[in-house]
């Protein structure tokens, strides 16, 4: 804590500096030159102020008025002395923000009690505003924390799913760091990309609600097998439905649209274009081409350079011709990323 004391009287300077040290124990800094003291507590900071009126170069009303415009001294009190009979300068000096008085002739006792006072005040001012401080940080790591753990249970049920699932989880790796990379080409924002990692993983979790003689069927499906396990889609998006999680919702529309179409033809719903949300768009390509490229109980896994041929041929088809050329101009990261996740 420190204490200003601002007057163009040297003795008055000094016998209000003796006041406030023996008020408050604080030796005070003292200015007889306004413009300097200004300087001064816009510099450093001042936690009580004493000002005179009657100055040359820059008067009390000034004074006041300068330290309320400056952002880190609005709120200190600021003490002003005047003559007795001065009322109508005191009345400007409220108006402009003065907190107290003191009058001349001095009044010693009065003057130590009421210096002692504003300071109590701004100590607890002071008090007040590190605590608040304290709180808002307090808040920021527990919603951090709050993140991480939604982060967390997404993982794990993924992984939940992944258990009933025969598709591996270098599948759920690779499609995941697929689709980040066609999102990074498309110009989307790193933070999206981020995100379709964490949510693309369950784009199946559907096949929760997949009866396992179909799901682990070692044949092809016949159509009203095909008909169940199609509905998986639907099954997700109501597995991941109405939730206020951002991250949720992303996984929630990637689990309901990775099955449609550009064209239409697909399900559940045979939207179209854009009426499909983008992750849908995003993580079909990324789904498809790794379901292409991998063995499954029911095909031999395709070679690269078909599995790719088969995306760029069904673009404006099954794929968004924008994903697609996403997903070739990032050829280089598809190599990398199934190099890093083999089965
Ligand atoms: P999945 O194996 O991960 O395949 C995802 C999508 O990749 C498929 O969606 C399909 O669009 C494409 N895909 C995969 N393999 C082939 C293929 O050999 N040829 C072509 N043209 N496209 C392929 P789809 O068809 O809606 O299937 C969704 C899921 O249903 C598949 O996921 C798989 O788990 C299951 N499934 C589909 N057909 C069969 C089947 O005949 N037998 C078995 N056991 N499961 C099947
Ligand atoms: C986007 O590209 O940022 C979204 C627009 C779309 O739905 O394709
Ligand atoms: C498939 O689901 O087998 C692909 C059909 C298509 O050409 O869009
Ligand atoms: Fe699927
Ligand atoms: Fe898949």
């Amino acid at each position: 804590m420190n204490i200003v004391i601002v007057d163009d009287n040297a003795v008055n300077l000094m016998l209000m500096a003796a006041l406030a040290r023996s008020a408050t124990g604080i030796e005070p800094v003292r200015f007889d030159d306004p413009v300097a003291g200004l300087a001064w507590c816009r510099e450093h900071g001042a936690d009580l102020i004493v000002v005179d009126f009657m100055m040359p170069g820059m008067d009390g009303h000034q004074f006041i008025q300068a330290v309320r415009d400056t952002p880190r001294l609005v709120d200190v009190p600021v003490v002003m002395v005047t003559a007795t009979g001065q009322s109508a300068v005191r009345r400007k000096a409220l108006e402009i923000g003065a907190t107290d008085f003191l009058t001349k002739p001095v009044d010693s006792t009065e003057i130590k009690l009421r210096l002692r006072n504003l300071l109590q005040l701004r100590q607890a001012q002071n008090l007040l505003r590190d605590r608040a401080a304290h709180l808002a940080e307090e808040v920021r790591v527990a919603t951090e924390a709050i993140v991480l753990r939604e982060r967390d249970l997404i993982v794990r049920l993924s992984r939940a799913a992944e258990f009933r699932d025969p598709e591996t989880g270098g599948h759920i790796q690779r499609m995941a760091h697929y689709a980040a990379s066609i999102a990074r080409h498309m110009g989307e924002p790193e933070s999206y990309a981020q995100a379709l990692l964490t949510a693309a993983p369950m784009h199946d979790v559907g096949k929760l609600g997949t009866p396992d003689h179909i799901l682990l069927k070692s044949g092809r499906l016949d159509p009203d097998e095909l008909v169940e396990m199609h509905r998986h889609a639907e099954i997700g998006g109501r597995i991941l439905a109405d939730t206020d999680s951002p991250l949720l919702r992303l996984a929630c529309e990637i689990a309901e649209t990775h099955h449609e179409k550009f064209d239409g033809s697909g399900y559940p719903r045979g939207l179209q274009g854009e009426q499909i949300p983008l992750g849908g768009r995003i993580v079909a390509v990324a789904d498809v081409f790794d379901a292409l490229n991998s063995t499954r109980p029911y095909k031999k896994a395709w070679p690269l350079d078909e599995s790719r041929a088969y995306i760029e041929e069904h673009s404006g088809r099954h794929f968004d011709p924008r994903c697609v050329q996403a997903f070739v101009a990032g050829w280089n990261d598809v190599l990398a990323i199934r190099a890093r996740f083999p089965d």
